[in-house]
């Protein structure tokens, strides 16, 4: 079986800064796997490389068995056209902190977008998806809203929905509920455990901790950079080897 995620030995330098060094890690199908870690730490960059949003400066990534950005031959890499690449991120949906819909189109038309664009599906058939997934996030009714009728929370699942339109095998998720109100993050949560019980791959970077511990397969405790720790997120959070691990947790615990 081909991981969904794997990294080799990725690095990745902005300049002179050296911010990624070494990442090793595989992500199986239909695994949750969490990734926390203190600010500033590479959790958004490590997501961005995966889908090729950055460059990685040395190792390899691949999905689903396939090289993220370049192809080889024989020990040499070649990075892959613009076109190519966003070939390979169709498959990847990614929800940011913020939610980014198009502000100007209901979320049944945020959800269309897409594929109708991407794909070059027949709106019709779009449209069916759409309101099949907005029915999936509980918001069925509200599929002739515009973003700014909507709740954060409710902005967030239509972001969800939008991801899923593309129909991708992997989900990356970069702190969903960090900028909702605390009353709104159970409602993305809710649909984000939905999702990991219907089989999705998903990374998901958060400080939700029940959330790890409940619907998470593994966690990863990332810091300045590297994995420091790894494992079952319950061994991990009760009991993690580490001091690193140990006072990031006593502060967010
Ligand atoms: N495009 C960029 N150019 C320069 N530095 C960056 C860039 N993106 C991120 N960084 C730096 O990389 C480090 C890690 O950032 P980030 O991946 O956002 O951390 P986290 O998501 O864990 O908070 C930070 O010091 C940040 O300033
Ligand atoms: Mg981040």
């Amino acid at each position: 079986m081909n991981a969904m995620v794997k990294a080799e030995g990725v690095h990745k330098s902005f300049g002179s800064a050296h911010i990624l060094k070494g990442i090793d890690l595989e992500v199986n199908p239909r695994e949750v796997f969490c990734l926390i870690g203190p600010s500033g730490s590479g959790k958004s960059t490590f997501l961005r490389c995966i889908n090729h949003l950055e460059k990685i400066s040395a190792g390899r990534l691949y999905v689903d068995g396939t090289l993220v950005g370049y192809r080889q031959q024989g020990d040499k890499l070649y990075e892959l056209k613009e076109k190519e690449v966003a070939a390979q991120r169709r498959d990847i949906g990614m929800v940011f902190q913020r939610f980014n819909l198009f502000p100007h189109m209901t979320a049944l038309e945020n959800v269309t977008e897409a594929p109708v664009q991407v794909k070059r599906e027949s709106k019709t058939v779009a449209r069916e998806r759409a309101q099949r997934l907005l029915d999936r996030v509980g918001l069925g009714d509200k599929s002739g809203h515009y973003p700014s009728q909507l709740s954060g929370g409710q902005q967030q699942r239509v972001a969800i929905a939008r991801a899923l339109a593309m129909e991708p095998k992997l989900m990356l998720f970069d702190e969903p509920t960090s900028a909702l109100d605390p009353e709104l993050v159970g409602e993305v949560l809710d649909v984000m455990r939905d999702l990991a019980e219907d089989g999705m791959t998903m990374i998901v970077v958060t400080h939700e901790m029940g959330f790890a511990r409940e619907v998470g397969d593994s966690l990863v405790f990332m810091d300045d950079g590297v994995v420091v720790e790894s494992g079952h997120p319950r061994d991990v959070l009760t009991n993690p080897q580490h001091e690193r691990t140990k006072s990031f947790l006593s502060k967010v615990l």
